[in-house]
């Protein structure tokens, strides 16, 4: 069974249901997950279990404002996280062009920053092709834990 650390980020509300999906859908599998709705550089830095970013794109390929001081704070301080697991979960939407699915992409540049590893490629969910992020977010943590699990070994 995996502990993980699910860090949220979300302006109108998606990316948040998808990840109190997961949580709820993962307990109930006998994993204990950490859902982190206003994450702060402590919450992962006084532990060392893999991290899930379930994060929505806003502005111009920004990071949701609940997720942005985390990553600030992350980008200024770089603590470092070598071999540390992490996966991404990004919710875009492919009409906004070069910008699709941004906040993954300034998450993932900070994750490799702190020597922590990408495990899985990112699942990114596009608003244009499917309104429930959840059925397509769910069976990717499926198999990213299996993934997880091989990593480990
Ligand atoms: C003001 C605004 C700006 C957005 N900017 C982007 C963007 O730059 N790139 C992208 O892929 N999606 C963008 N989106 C789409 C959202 O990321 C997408 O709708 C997502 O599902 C919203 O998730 P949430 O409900 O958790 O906020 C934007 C949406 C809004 C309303």
């Amino acid at each position: 069974m995996a502990a993980i650390r699910l860090l949220v980020g979300s302006v109108y509300g998606g990316a948040l249901l998808t990840a109190r999906e997961i949580r709820t859908t993962l307990e109930s599998e006998g994993h204990r997950v950490t859902l982190l709705e206003a994450p702060e550089l402590g919450d992962i830095t006084c532990n060392d279990e893999p991290l899930l970013v379930c994060t929505a794109t806003t502005g111009q390929g920004e990071l949701p404002p609940n997720l942005l001081p985390f990553y600030l704070d992350l980008r200024e301080q770089l603590p470092q996280q070598p071999g540390r697991p992490f996966g991404l979960i990004v919710l875009g939407d492919s009409s906004y062009g070069d910008t699709f699915c941004g906040a993954g992409d300034l998450m993932e540049e900070a994750l490799y920053e702190t020597a922590a590893r990408k495990v899985g490629e990112t699942l990114r969910i596009d608003a244009l092709e499917t309104a429930e992020p959840e059925q397509e977010a769910l069976p990717w943590v499926r198999h990213w834990l299996t993934l997880l699990d091989a990593t480990d070994a």
